[in-house]
């Protein structure tokens, strides 16, 4: 078994266990406050994922969403269960499950799979992105007000994005999942993706199948994100880059 296969075979395993109880979760509790849900099955898919990884690589490490799984080293997967817990309550149909492989704080895999619509976003460093059989490759756009981009939900922030860009660009989404808004961006769905404040387990694969896919990754201040720290992040097309980053600036913030 190698880890890629691991990753791609084991996030169909629990993507199979959790359509099961697709809106219709069990045992739903607050974590932070009433909007940070957790169900019984983001911690179960968490440890189907851990249980899997140790049976193969028990020396590998793993930051993990819940349950407080944030043992830290050189060979560390990063992993989020659910991504877009809320949509998955809800029954809508934007949430995945992604998994990341890092070597020495550098990128070697990402997976992010959609049990719903099937669609399996992956990439191995230097390797290129795939959706499911196909390869992605980003095509550059040469202006905002052809663009359809997304923001991720922050108080405070989100609406002044929208405000600012919303006679600049065609459209605004937002889809509820970091990961998979950021995977629109690699396939061509989206031509930016923002987000304020995202952990390491929502972004973790995701930017690695952005960068193979040949789009640009900045923090709001323009530089190289920290993956392991709470980052801002803009996911972009190379041409429209700057417009997105001015106007970020624009309103400030980040992190
Ligand atoms: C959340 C989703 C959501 C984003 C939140 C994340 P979760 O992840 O990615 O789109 O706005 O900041 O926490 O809690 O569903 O794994
Ligand atoms: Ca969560
Ligand atoms: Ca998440
Ligand atoms: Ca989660």
């Amino acid at each position: 078994m190698n880890r890629l296969n691991l990753a791609v075979e084991i996030s169909k395993t629990v993507g199979f266990y959790l359509m099961q109880f697709f809106g219709k979760a069990k045992n739903i509790e607050e974590k932070e406050n009433f909007q940070d849900l957790v169900t019984e099955h983001d911690k179960k898919a968490q440890e189907m994922i851990i249980q899997e990884i140790k049976k193969y690589f028990p020396d590998d490490n793993i930051l993990a969403e819940e349950n407080n799984t944030k043992d830290m080293g050189e060979n560390q997967w990063v992993i989020d269960p659910i991504d877009g817990t809320l949509n998955y309550i809800h029954g809508l149909p934007n949430f995945c499950i992604s998994i990341a492989y890092y070597e020495n704080k550098s990128p070697l895999i990402g997976v992010v799979y959609n049990p719903f619509t099937e669609e399996m976003f992956l990439a191995m460093k230097n390797q290129g992105a795939y959706l499911n059989h196909s390869k992605l490759e980003i095509k550059d756009i040469n202006d905002l007000k052809f663009s359809i981009g997304s923001v991720g939900f922050s108080r405070k922030f989100t609406g002044k994005f929208i405000e600012k860009v919303e006679n600049k660009v065609q459209r605004i989404r937002i889809l509820g999942s970091a990961a998979l808004s950021a995977c629109y961006v690699a396939a061509n769905k989206f031509d930016f993706f923002i987000a304020k404040r995202a952990n390491p387990w929502d972004i973790a694969a995701a930017y690695l199948i952005v960068k193979e896919a040949g789009g640009e990754i900045i923090n709001f201040q323009g530089n190289t994100p920290k993956i392991f720290e709470r980052e801002s992040y803009i996911f972009s097309k190379p041409s429209i880059l700057e417009d997105i980053k001015n106007i970020t600036n624009e309103i400030g913030g980040g992190v």
